[in-house]
């Protein structure tokens, strides 16, 4: 036998992670999802060498449509959305494994001949009957597919396979229907089985708040109260709604991205270091801060919202949300939320966190900016630190992905002039590997069925528990502020952190 290699770590999280045999069923799959994310990162995954050779992916979907039809629609979004270069042989490899079903999603008959379907794959291909079912649906059909799904006996797996769910946000509109939704999958699959996809979980940047604060030594000691004066974070979008008018118009920017994205990041740049990153630590972490977290007493005075009216956008003049194609002229969503939360833990406590999204904002940004106190004596003139502000750590999601440390710094001179400089990070001069997609390191984790980036429920309703108050507002105030396209949102945003003496970042 021979002699283990003793530098080798058998737990070495840098090999590859090859998914082992198995395929994919996709619901939904002329969405725009399905589209422009779920089947170029599939392709991206082949192309890359982590899907098992006999790789199966069934499309589901209403439209009469062969075998051939649907193969020419992957093969047009990934030519025109995969992240790597087209391959000729990775193409050949796997369209081979493309099958679609016709069906409706209560279409017994359709169910059956994905049963069928699955069957003759793992035949001829070797899946081993190892299946995620990938819900790229409204949630209005989840129960309807997940129903079928274990009518026909394909959520039971067979002997020593998997069978997995995917769905996507929004997990309900509020805490009440998250509840049911979750309730109707648990009630099928096992909650190891549920995946529940956040992207920006996937988002390298997003992962790299851990990295960076639980890596190093010199964040933690200021990672509290006594140095953060308040944090700030925002997602903001030069986009407006586009084709989605269907899906937004009652939604809305709060449940669409603050429930879940931002959330999700403020419990990440919160949280206290987790005992390891397995699932259950982690999500626990992020739980626990989750249900620390509360809304100040006026939410009049701590939140705003907006919709955007016509404006400029890159140059060009842009239509209102209300002029939106599909959009009723009275409608009473939002296109810009700013909510106010507390974290009431010995960390964080005083400490206001502001999140903020919107679309056809000045630009597309997203970050975590954590803004610290003042230093608490400055033995200088007045008028040498005119131009210091606060030092500011500030993780930038994307675009341009990195961080930024900003502190004070002399002006070069014979006089003492204090000015803000900023220390740069750069993923693009630091890494010559490009970060995959968030749904290209998803997709893989679903099909390792590895769930630490995978919210658990329980998340998802505290954080529907934060938010329902805030809704319950607004539905009550009537009609969002406005603000003009390529603007940053609502005069009542800028009010709402200058009553705490603070203003926004413009990033
Ligand atoms: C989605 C939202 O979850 O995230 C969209 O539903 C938004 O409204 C999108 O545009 C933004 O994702 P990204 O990765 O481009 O920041």
């Amino acid at each position: 036998m021979a002699a283990a290699n003793p530098l080798r770590d058998p737990e070495d999280r840098r090999l590859p992670r090859i998914a082992g045999p198995c395929g994919m069923v996709l619901f939904g799959v002329t969405g725009d999802l399905s589209r422009k994310k779920v089947v170029p990162a599939v392709y991206d995954l082949a192309n890359r060498g982590l899907l098992p050779p006999g790789f199966s992916l069934i499309g589901y979907a209403r439209r009469d449509w062969a075998d051939q039809d649907f193969a020419q629609i992957v093969h047009d979004s990934v030519k025109q959305h995969a992240r790597t270069e087209f391959r000729e042989e990775v193409w050949n490899q796997l369209s081979e494994g493309l099958r679609f079903v016709q069906g409706d999603f209560d279409d017994d008959v359709a169910f059956d001949t994905l049963r069928r379907t699955i069957e003759e794959l793992d035949q001829a291909r070797g899946t081993g009957g190892n299946y995620a079912f990938y819900l790229a649906i409204p949630p209005s059909f989840f129960g309807a597919v997940v129903g079928q799904l274990q009518e026909h006996k394909l959520a039971q797996p067979p002997a020593d396979a998997w069978r997995r769910v995917v769905v996507e946000k929004p997990f309900g509109h509020d805490l009440e229907s998250a509840r049911v939704l979750n309730d109707t999958l648990d009630g099928v699959f096992p909650p190891e089985s549920v995946f529940r996809i956040d992207h920006y979980l996937g988002k390298e940047t997003v992962q790299n708040i851990l990295a960076m604060r639980f890596a190093n030594n010199m964040f933690e000691p200021v990672w509290n109260g006594n140095y953060v004066d308040h944090v700030q974070i925002t997602m903001a979008e030069d986009i407006g709604i586009g084709g989605r008018a269907g899906y937004y118009d009652g939604i809305g920017a709060a449940r669409d991205v603050i429930q879940n994205h931002l959330l999700q990041l403020m419990a990440l740049v919160a949280m206290e270091e987790p005992t390891s990153f397995d699932a259950d630590s982690l999500r626990l972490e992020k739980q626990k801060v989750l249900s620390s977290t509360t809304l100040p007493r006026r939410l009049d005075l701590s939140t705003a919202r907006g919709q955007y009216v016509e404006g400029w956008s890159g140059g060009e003049k842009v239509q209102g949300f209300l002029d939106e194609e599909g959009i009723k002229k009275s409608s009473t969503t939002e296109t810009f939320a700013a909510i106010t939360v507390n974290i009431e833990t010995r960390r964080w406590a005083g400490v206001p966190f502001y999140l903020r999204h919107g679309k056809r904002l000045g630009r597309r940004v997203t970050e975590v900016a954590i803004i610290f106190k003042r230093a608490p004596h400055l033995p200088f003139s007045v008028t040498s630190t005119e131009e210091l502000t606060q030092n500011a750590l500030v993780v930038r999601v994307q675009p341009d992905e990195g961080m930024t440390l900003r502190f004070g710094s002399k002006v070069p001179g014979t006089t003492m002039e204090i000015r803000d400089v900023n220390m740069d990070f750069a993923y693009g001069g630091s890494f010559t590997e490009a970060s995959p997609e968030a749904y290209e390191r998803l997709i893989l984790d679903v099909l390792l069925g590895d769930p630490p980036l995978f919210p658990r429920h329980e998340e998802v309703e505290l954080s529907w528990k934060i938010l329902d108050p805030v809704l319950d507002h607004w539905a009550r105030k009537g009609r969002p502020d406005r603000y003009p396209a390529g603007t940053w949102g609502p005069p009542s945003a800028d009010a709402m952190l200058a009553r705490d003496g603070r203003t926004w970042r413009r990033p």
